[in-house]
């Protein structure tokens, strides 16, 4: 039987956030797409590691929450490789706090890095791939931007405000060929979930996290549920594509119970 093409062979892309969880996921899948892949993280050594877990890796310490760095990491790499065809804004961190007790400092903190950290990313990749002739970006969301979302109200309005950003950015960008899309996972075993599960059960008084987001959603969602759709939206096959939101969530928003 022949091979298939890699869709993404040739291209070059950027994963914020790429050392681990989701984003290294999504590294290797666009890796294994043919993509060159350049992890970029606030922690340097893990994104080396990861970078040379993959064939064509590359990694970069990038602050998402500093613009300048941002703007930086695109910089070098269109310096680098002369283009840049495919970024996925998917750095992202959280805290579990209730609404009513949350300070500013730990709010804007939340901000800093899943909206400000995402506005420079978009940005910077936007003016890169505009001037370039075209690309494909792609924000790492969340089904907390469409609901009401215990606990974690910065990180929920946060991802409310990448979704609009996306939609906004893909508009702007469309005359120029650069498709803007945005996933949302439902809630998927990563260290930002599964290091929280303690906290989560306390604050939510349950016994067992994993049964609450069982019943929600099936089961515990994976980084390979979630990975391959990445490598979809960065491809022409999904040129169709711009402004959309993703759910990835075994059902969870599509049920009233
Ligand atoms: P994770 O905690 O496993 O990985 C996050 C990565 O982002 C780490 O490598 C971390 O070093 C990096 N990072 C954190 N702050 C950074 C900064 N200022 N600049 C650059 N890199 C930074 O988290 P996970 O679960 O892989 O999350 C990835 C993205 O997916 C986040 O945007 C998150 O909000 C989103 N997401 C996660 C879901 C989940 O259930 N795990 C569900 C929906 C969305």
């Amino acid at each position: 039987m022949a091979s298939r093409t890699p869709v993404l062979q040739g291209k070059i892309a950027i994963v914020t956030g790429g050392a681990q969880g989701l984003g290294a996921a999504v590294a290797a899948e666009l890796d294994s797409e043919g993509a060159l892949v350049v992890v970029a993280d606030l922690n340097g050594d893990a994104a080396q590691a990861t970078a040379e877990s993959l064939s064509r890796g590359e990694s970069a310490v990038c602050d998402v929450r500093d613009d300048a760095a941002v703007a930086k990491l695109v910089e070098d790499v269109v310096s680098r490789h002369g283009t840049l065809d495919i970024m996925v804004a998917n750095a992202g961190i959280a805290t579990i706090t209730p609404f009513t007790e949350m300070d500013f400092d730990t709010w804007r903190s939340v901000l800093a890095v899943n909206l400000d950290g995402v506005f420079s990313t978009v940005r910077y990749a936007g003016r890169a791939m505009a001037a370039s002739g075209g690309g494909s970006i792609i924000t790492m969301a969340s089904i907390t931007g469409f609901a009401g979302s215990p606990l974690i109200a910065h990180y929920a309005a946060a991802k409310a405000g990448v979704i609009s950003l996306t939609k906004t950015a893909a508009v702007e960008l469309r005359g120029k060929g650069v498709r803007v899309n945005a996933i949302c996972p439902g809630f998927i075993g990563t260290e930002m979930v599964l290091d929280r599960k303690a906290e989560f059960e306390q604050a939510l008084g349950v016994d067992d996290f994993g049964a609450v987001i069982a019943q929600a959603q099936g089961r515990m969602g994976e980084v390979g549920d979630v990975a391959p759709l990445a490598a979809f939206l960065a491809s022409e096959r999904s040129r169709f594509s711009n402004g959309s939101t993703f759910v990835v969530d075994g059902g969870m928003t599509a049920s009233l119970v």
